[in-house]
């Protein structure tokens, strides 16, 4: 594993993007500030100030793309929940992959897959994580309640290099294994950290919302919502309580 830091840059995620094809397999980017950071579903991810941090992890694991890649993001955040519980915080998980404390979002995923026209050359795994900030600053989140690291553990400042440094390690600690078998490699440990199951959910998806009651998550990681008594698989989508 190899880090790159940058002062500023629109996108760590885009960056690692246009630099793929020159960056070894586990290179990190780091930026301490990003002015145009990108979120799930066409959303964006605001930059609250230099002490948070903004990375994106390139993986180059075969010359093909396979399923279990599509799993990572979840990966990352029961890794980021196992981090946080170091921390002795309380972390949830909101499927797919959003972290939450006390029901304020802490941290932002997404997984990026990096094509040459047909050809698979890699995926790029950024997270953006409240470390730093500001309660007032906060409020310029205006779609979600959010949280920080250093509010959270009422602090004035948290360290950002040893929070990285553990995040980082213990992503790889796993990240083979990971590969190997998937998602069912995490689902028990996910199930116990989400938040959703048994509620009233509804879902957005890209074209639609759906509504129902969450019932699981299947070993494809996918949201098994039931709709009276139908059951609907979902893949993506973003979860509101009712
Ligand atoms: C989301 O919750 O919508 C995902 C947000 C992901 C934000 C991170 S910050 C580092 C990396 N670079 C980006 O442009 N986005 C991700």
């Amino acid at each position: 594993m190899y880090t790159i830091t940058l002062d500023e840059v629109n996108s760590t995620n885009l960056y690692a993007k246009e630099n793929l094809n020159s960056m070894p397999d586990k290179t990190v980017i780091i930026a301490k500030r990003q002015s145009a950071g990108r979120g799930r579903l066409s959303r964006t991810w605001i930059d609250l100030g230099g002490e948070n941090l903004f990375m994106s992890i390139i993986l180059k694991p075969s010359s093909d793309f396979l399923p279990e890649y599509a799993n990572l993001t979840q990966y990352l955040s029961v890794v980021l929940c196992r981090v946080l519980d170091e921390y002795g915080l309380t972390p949830c998980i909101k499927w797919p992959n959003d972290v939450q404390i006390n029901g304020g979002k802490i941290a932002g995923i997404l997984s990026e897959t990096a094509m040459q026209g047909n050809l698979f050359k890699g995926i790029v795994l950024g997270i953006g994580v409240n470390v730093n900030a500001k309660k007032d600053d906060l409020k310029q989140i205006k779609d979600r309640a959010a949280t920080a690291l250093n509010i959270e553990l009422d602090r004035e400042y948290e360290d950002k290099k040893l929070f990285t440094e553990k995040l980082l390690n213990k992503f790889f600690e796993n990240y083979d294994e990971f590969l190997k078998q998937g998602f069912k490699s995490i689902r028990d440990e996910y199930l116990k950290r989400t938040n959703f199951l048994g509620k009233a959910i509804s879902v957005q998806l890209f074209n639609r919302t759906e509504t129902g009651i969450g019932k699981s998550i299947n070993d494809k990681g996918e949201l098994i919502l039931m709709n009276k008594d139908k059951e609907l698989i979902l893949t993506m989508g973003d979860i509101y309580y009712e």
